[in-house]
């Protein structure tokens, strides 16, 4: 473990004694925030969701009437929130688009706090990333509504100037977010577009 990494920092205790299966669900707290996003009553879909904090939050935001679905490679259970839905699933599957749709026919916001396993090379970490977030715009151009909502954790590094660049072509106003949360040593950071604009799209990736 690398000097400085305490992985039982006070984020981490945090979670713990507020009932937050991850700390994760503080940086998504802070996003949320510091701009209203999402409206109760919504449908949202959160891509990479296991242990369930973002799954948490995003319930405490959508209310009782609203739905949730998390999808992660990992299976998530004992979620209390009624309007809770987790599949276990592969973004790189496309047959994952039919099962969502099965669930519902759109969505008004698609998360993604997906992380690729870690090599420690920095090119590599980022390329992989942004392949990850690459899979979560895809999948948001079959489910997200116009107007929608994407808000996507990636990787600073090579190449990530590009991937902003080409969001941007998918929505009205795309703002990166780095909250408090995220570790100092991190490159992580929340890309947050706003006002789907279905047609600009590619049809697969
Ligand atoms: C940082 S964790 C997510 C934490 C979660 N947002 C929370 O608040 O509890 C990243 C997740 O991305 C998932 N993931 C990575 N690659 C994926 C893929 N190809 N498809 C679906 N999930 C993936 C991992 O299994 C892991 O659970």
């Amino acid at each position: 473990m690398s000097k400085g990494f305490d992985p039982k920092d006070a984020y981490f205790k945090r979670a713990k004694s507020e009932g937050y299966r991850a700390r994760s669900a503080f940086k998504l707290s802070e996003i949320l925030s510091s701009q209203p996003l999402i409206r109760k009553g919504w449908t949202v879909l959160d891509l990479g969701a296991a242990p369930g904090g973002f799954l948490q939050v995003l319930a405490e935001k959508v209310g009782p009437r609203g739905h949730v679905v998390g999808v992660d490679l990992k299976k998530i259970d004992g979620l209390s929130h009624a309007g809770t839905v987790t599949l276990v699933g592969d973004v790189e599957d496309d047959s994952l688009v039919d099962e969502l749709k099965r669930l519902h026919s759109q969505y008004d916001a698609v998360f993604s706090d997906m992380a690729p396993a870690t090599t420690g090379s920095m090119a590599t970490d980022a390329a992989r990333s942004h392949r990850l977030v690459e899979r979560a715009l895809y999948i948001s151009s079959k489910v997200l509504r116009p107007g929608g909502v994407f808000v996507a954790k990636a990787f600073m590094g090579p190449g990530f100037d590009e991937m902003v660049q080409d969001i941007r072509r998918s929505f009205a106003s795309v703002k990166i977010a780095r909250p408090k949360a995220t570790r100092s040593r991190s490159k992580e950071c929340f890309l947050v577009g706003k006002s789907y604009r279905p047609l600009a799209l590619e049809d697969s990736v």
